[in-house]
């Protein structure tokens, strides 16, 4: 009898524990952010690589827009969830590149949102006019939900 209660207190202990861990947040899938850009994230590697696509709503230049590559890393060493990242996006229509940095936090709704800052370095034709070639910038992205057929 009191082995009984033992075995049922050790489940319910666990199984309860197992209910109030936090959800994680994961980097896979399809991004909105504050600015209607929109990017996929693909499988993250062991290592945390992973790579994706952006397309931008807005671009400083006076190119068609069109769809880009990026290619990140996924800080693993925290396993507790909320992890830090960075990634690159290679503007296919433009000189530029763009580094992103920011942690993919669960809001207190439960909702993922990607805290980025980035810096969008332009091309300019001499080092004199180096200073005005970098911009500075925050986004918050919000993950697309999955389209049901
Ligand atoms: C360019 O204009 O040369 C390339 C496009 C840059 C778009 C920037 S990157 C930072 C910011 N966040 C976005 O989603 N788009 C802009």
């Amino acid at each position: 009898m009191e082995q009984t209660t033992l075995i049922l207190l050790v489940l319910s202990l666990a199984l309860g524990a197992h209910g109030l861990s936090p959800k994680k947040c994961s980097l896979t899938g399809q991004w909105i952010n504050d600015l209607g850009s929109t990017m996929k994230i693909l499988n993250v590697n062991g290592n945390g690589d992973f790579s994706g696509t952006y397309l931008t709503a807005v671009t400083a230049t006076s190119n068609e827009i069109k769809e880009s590559p990026l290619q990140g890393s996924l800080q693993r060493k925290n396993q507790k969830g909320q992890p830090t990242f960075g990634f690159t996006v290679n503007w296919t229509f433009s000189d530029s590149v763009t580094v992103f940095t920011g942690q993919c936090f669960v809001d207190k709704n439960g909702k993922e949102v990607l805290k980025t800052m980035w810096l969008l370095r332009s091309r300019v034709d001499n080092i004199e006019n180096d200073w005005k070639a970098t911009r500075v910038g925050i986004n918050v992205f919000t993950r697309v939900p999955l389209q049901s057929e």
